[in-house]
């Protein structure tokens, strides 16, 4: 195994919604059950596998990979935040999981060559980097030959509405320019037909297969998703951060406001459609 990269310091901006998201806990659970059965179904997880967890975030996911390895298996679950993981650490520990590791680490310098993992998942944070061809890159070198590769991302801006009306309303009350959708790094910029595929055949994987799964958002009213939103978005907060405690209040509010179009006789229902992509590691015997 090469030598471990230097760790990257802990990202401010996501160490700041790092407490939110935990306690979202359960709307994202409801919100990402189906996805993330599928995406640990791609990926190949099952009992005994040594298994890769990019931005791992608060561990939910963690949890399911935990359980689905068993005691015989492992799980090495990395972020770029340490609140993040010290939340992920302490749900772990809280549900008894001692083959979890947690390791703070850009998921574009993982430094994890020759690892040998059999699997990796990324769920809802290869769009964060600006240069996911070098998370891709990384993850194919942290796999062993066979190794599989799943994650979940935005799709297009039309399929996910909600997140152009609270970025468009954010940048407007931030006095700000507004932003193409694909920019890297950001939200949806993996959302652009085609692109994850082409960065999936360029970082060496096989066998690609991207496809759209629904996930729409259920809760109460849109304040709630927008109450949501306001502690654990770090994109629209960070859009927000500049602007007196006044200001952000009523920015929250319009959107709430714009965001009322979802509502339904059930209660809101924000519509969102993610990519669950599934590649290979080269080098199977087979291949
Ligand atoms: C939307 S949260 C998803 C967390 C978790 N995977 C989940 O689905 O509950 C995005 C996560 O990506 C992490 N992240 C953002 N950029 C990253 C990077 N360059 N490397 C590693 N993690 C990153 C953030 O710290 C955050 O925990």
């Amino acid at each position: 195994m090469q030598a471990l990269r230097p760790a990257p310091l802990s990202s401010p901006a996501w160490d700041k919604s790092a407490a939110g998201w935990n306690q979202h806990t359960a709307p994202i659970r409801a919100w990402l059950q189906h996805a993330t059965a599928a995406m640990l179904d791609t990926a190949g997880i099952a009992a005994g596998s040594r298994v890769l967890d990019l931005a791992a975030g608060a561990g939910d996911q963690t949890l399911d990979i935990a359980r689905r390895v068993g005691p015989h298996g492992h799980v090495l679950a990395t972020d770029i935040s340490a609140n993040a993981l010290a939340l992920a650490q302490a749900n772990l520990r809280a549900a008894g999981y001692a083959q979890v590791e947690t390791r703070l680490a850009d998921a574009q310098a993982l430094g994890l060559a020759g690892a040998g993992f059999d699997a990796a998942v990324c769920r809802l944070g290869l769009m964060f980097c600006a240069q996911p061809g070098h998370a891709l890159d990384g993850v194919r070198q942290a796999l062993r030959p066979g190794g599989r590769f799943s994650a979940l991302v935005f799709s297009q801006p039309e399929r996910n509405p909600c997140l152009g009306i609270m970025m468009a309303c954010a940048l407007q009350h931030a006095g700000l320019p507004a932003r193409q959708p694909f920019e890297p790094g950001t939200l949806l910029s993996l959302g652009q037909p085609g692109l994850l595929a082409q960065l999936l055949l360029d970082a060496g994987f096989l066998n690609m297969d991207v496809r759209p799964v629904a996930a729409p958002f259920h809760m109460p009213s849109s304040r709630h998703y927008v109450d949501f939103v306001r502690t654990s978005g770090s994109p629209i907060m960070e859009i927000l951060a500049s602007l007196s405690a006044p200001a952000q209040t009523a920015a929250w509010a319009d959107m709430a406001s714009r965001l009322e179009v979802f509502t339904t006789p059930g209660g809101w229902v924000g519509p969102n459609e993610l990519l669950l992509c599934g590649a290979t590691a080269p080098g199977a015997p087979n291949h």
